[in-house]
């Protein structure tokens, strides 16, 4: 298939276009893609036409994919999918997770094997705001000074999916309930805070504000500083794509090279998107 590749802004994230993924694609064009999402963190493919099926089956073909803790924001009959969504039902409950990321984080990072991947397709999206921003954690290490990279180098970060929750008003805003059933599923893990990316030995600096609440092994304040200097310095403006969604755009990132942040729009619009996760490996 012919198709065109175009660099984002600030040095990274692809635009595709002129590709079906409706289609199966042909091993050779799997593998461009596969390589072009990989270097470049994010890839957006435009004008895509993608029942939940069509989503599913592209997802599948990088990984095995998560089935999303928050079961009930499913999609019917197709539980691979996380539906991020301000609809609501007859009965006033909403069709999916509304206000799913609006933090930084990178996804599942509170798990043993952090997703790998996600994918995020628009069906709906309001005229304007409910943009998603993206931070490159590959140039957030390499602009790093040295003296904190000394200090983060050999270290692990403990993540949980609501201890920065707890006690900050901010990111608790919103939020939808938990049962302990599911919260039994997501005990929280620590992870090297730089991390290799193994198909091509990059490095990323791994910790988000979202869920990273701790260096192992540290003293509470000093942790807690340290974490705070890393998340001002990876969410620095030169750091930052910015997506503004236009309908029918599949948007995937790479989980390991960069985190994300869903922003806020007009809630009399509807934003009605559909998620696939692809399970990844144990962080190095
Ligand atoms: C997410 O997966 O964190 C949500 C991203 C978005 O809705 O823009």
């Amino acid at each position: 298939m012919d198709f065109e590749i175009t660099l984002l802004s600030n040095g990274f994230g692809a635009e595709v276009t002129g590709l079906d993924l409706s289609q199966t694609l042909s091993y050779d064009d799997f593998e461009i893609v596969r390589r072009v999402w990989f270097e470049a963190g994010v890839v957006v493919f435009r004008d895509q036409n993608l029942t939940p099926e069509h989503q599913v089956a592209f997802s599948r073909r990088f990984g095995p994919l998560i089935i999303h803790v928050l079961d009930q924001f499913q999609q019917p009959g197709q539980p691979e999918i996380l539906l991020i969504s301000n609809k609501k039902r007859e009965d006033g409950t909403g069709v999916g997770f509304e206000e799913a990321g609006r933090y930084w984080h990178s996804d599942l990072s509170y798990v043993e094997k952090p997703a790998f991947g996600s994918l995020l397709y628009a069906v709906e999206i309001p005229p304007e705001g409910g943009d998603t921003m993206f931070a490159d954690m590959r140039r957030a290490l390499k602009t790093l000074p040295d003296e904190t990279l000394l200090r983060i180098t050999g270290r692990r970060g403990r993540h949980s999916y609501t201890r920065n929750f707890e006690d900050n008003e901010y990111l608790n805003s919103g939020r939808p309930a938990i049962t302990s059933n599911q919260l039994s599923r997501i005990p929280g893990s620590t992870h090297p805070m730089v991390r290799t990316l193994t198909d091509s030995n990059d490095q990323a600096l791994y910790v988000n504000p979202g869920f990273t609440y701790a260096i192992e092994d540290m003293d509470e304040s000093e942790s807690k500083a340290l974490l705070s200097e890393l998340f001002a310095h990876c969410t620095r403006p030169e750091l930052i794509y910015t997506h503004k969604w236009k309908p029918r755009d599949l948007l995937c990132w790479d989980n390991r090279s960069v985190m994300h942040h869903a922003t806020r729009f007009d809630p009399t619009h509807t934003r009605h998107m559909r998620r696939t996760t692809i399970e990844g490996d144990l962080p190095v």
